[in-house]
């Protein structure tokens, strides 16, 4: 709808939406240039432009001390306590688990292989991510992807995460004061299981610190959050929930939202899909592409965390899949009185005081300034290495820029590419309902101008808290065929 009318209004560079008094009046930010200055530190704002209270209504599930709604001192020494939990060569060591828990997910689509059913690509990806996610901040199992008999906080988040499709939800407590009391209920619950684990986590590190003689330094998000603390109080308790909430709910459903679409838009473009398998094919010969035992194998020999920074074709197809179907954004706030200014590409100074800045990546993502006439096409090649006029590093920012940028997006990164080389050469996925191929009289796809097969509808993300394709991405799956 943004987009819409930011077209209809000639694309200008900040559009305001004056929806006050239900939200201050919001700058629509559709320039990376603008967009720099407002996530960049600045005089007026050392830790860049303060979050805005747009997250206010998602409290139940991140928490109200979470690292995504804190601001300036208090946030800077949360993101310092768990920087080192995302440092490049830590997170190379959590290779065995991420490929662990791909082994149910791959035997999961083998299964809808077998039978021929429509499934929700979606579905079964953000299982995955959440097992992900879980060993990562707690270091214990999820159990997401056992559907008959997941996990108690898997289901209570999947619950609770439910009631943000839920449109009333969207207005004040008391306009459904019933829906918005079991929503509380159930960001309680959560909070409840997870007190358990900290408990565990506490113990268990105490008492590894007795035995050692010194303090334990793992990185989990729960260790990072309870290092060098004496005593669990409440205060300590609370904290940590509210992080772990906040880590599980971010850390899963945004990668798996990319994952759809990255499957979706490569499988409707030939020459991407063919890229893809060329390297696969170069990184694991013809036959271990297809075979994600051997794949696996080969990630957990020695030096096979350098084959994921090999993946350079699969990183241009998750860039641009990024461009297209970025599933977050930022909200941030100019106070009044702030004096906060901004320029435009045109020479033009705003006062944006007393606004919300909406940091709209899909809009941003498609500006024909900077992406021409091609700004709605799935092109991976412009990212190549050797792309002569490859974009401003500023008009790609799906995990947002400056200091307030995504701290799991190297995580994400890793099991995005993983789990692309692992289903690329593997399947063959067909895009059932919204977004099928259209097919010529002969039952042939047609292949585009732009290099992608056409669709006879569009699949479109919705957004509550993060973009997820509106129909859960349903899919039908085949073992690819071994010509070609
Ligand atoms: C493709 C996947 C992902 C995308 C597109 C994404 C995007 C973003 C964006 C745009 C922000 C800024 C939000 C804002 O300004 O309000 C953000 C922040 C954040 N993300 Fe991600 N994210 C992804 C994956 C992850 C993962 C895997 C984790 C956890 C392991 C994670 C944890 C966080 C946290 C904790 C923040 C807050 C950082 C801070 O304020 O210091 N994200 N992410």
């Amino acid at each position: 709808m943004l987009a819409g009318m930011h077209r209809e209004l000639g694309q200008p560079p900040i559009m305001l939406v004056d929806n006050w008094p239900i939200v201050p009046p919001m700058a629509v930010i559709a320039s990376h240039q603008v967009a720099e200055q407002i996530s960049k530190p600045s005089n007026a704002f050392p830790y860049s432009a303060p979050k805005s209270w747009s997250l206010d209504h998602a409290k139940d599930l991140i928490g109200h001390k979470s690292i995504l709604i804190k601001q300036d001192a208090e946030w800077k020494a949360i993101r310092r306590r768990f920087n080192a939990g995302f440092a490049p060569q830590h997170l190379m060591t959590l290779l065995p688990v991420i490929l662990e828990k791909m082994d149910l997910y791959i035997e999961n689509i083998d299964a809808f292989v077998r039978s021929g059913e429509t499934f929700s690509l979606d579905e079964i990806t953000t299982n995955l991510t959440f097992d992900v996610i879980g060993a990562v901040s707690v270091n214990e199992s999820m159990d997401a992807q056992y559907v008959e008999r997941q996990g108690d906080l898997v289901c209570t988040f999947k619950q609770l995460m439910k009631t943000f499709v839920d449109d009333k939800l969207q207005f004040p407590w008391w306009v459904a004061p019933l829906a918005h009391l079991r929503r509380r209920r159930l960001g309680q619950l959560i909070s409840r299981q997870l007190r358990d684990i900290v408990h565990r986590s506490f113990t268990d590190m105490k008492s590894r610190e007795r035995d050692n003689k010194e303090p334990v330094r793992l990185r989990t998000i729960v260790a990072l959050s309870l290092q060098d603390i004496d005593s669990l109080t409440p205060e300590v308790m609370e904290e940590t929930c509210d992080q772990l909430k906040t880590f599980l709910f971010a850390g899963h459903d945004t990668t798996s939202a990319v994952l759809d679409w990255a499957i979706y838009e490569l499988f409707r473009t030939p020459h991407a899909l063919k890229g893809v398998h060329d390297e696969l094919d170069a990184l694991f010969g013809r036959d271990g592409a297809r075979d994600p035992a051997i794949i696996k194998a080969m990630l957990l020999a020695p030096g096979g965390n350098e084959i994921v920074h090999r993946m350079q074709y699969i990183s241009t197809v998750l860039k641009e899949t990024l461009r297209l179907h970025s599933p977050a954004g930022s909200i941030r706030v100019a106070r009044p009185g702030s004096g906060f200014v901004v320029s435009t590409p045109e020479g033009g100074d705003y006062s944006l005081d007393g606004c919300w800045l909406y940091l709209n990546h899909n809009i941003i993502h498609r500006d024909p300034a900077v992406y021409g006439n091609t700004a709605n096409d799935f092109i991976p090649e412009r990212w190549l290495a050797s792309a002569t006029d490859a974009p401003p590093a500023s008009a790609w920012r799906p995990f947002e820029r400056g200091p307030r940028n995504c701290i799991g997006q190297e995580l994400a990164n890793i099991e995005l590419r993983i789990l692309v080389a692992m289903l690329a050469r593997r399947y063959d996925f067909t895009k059932i309902g919204l977004g099928e191929l259209d097919l010529d009289k002969q039952g042939r796809p047609i292949l585009g101008k732009n290099g992608q097969l056409k669709v006879n509808s569009e699949v479109y993300n919705t957004f509550r808290i993060a973009g997820k394709p509106v129909d859960g991405m349903l899919m039908k799956v085949k073992l690819a065929s071994t010509a070609g």
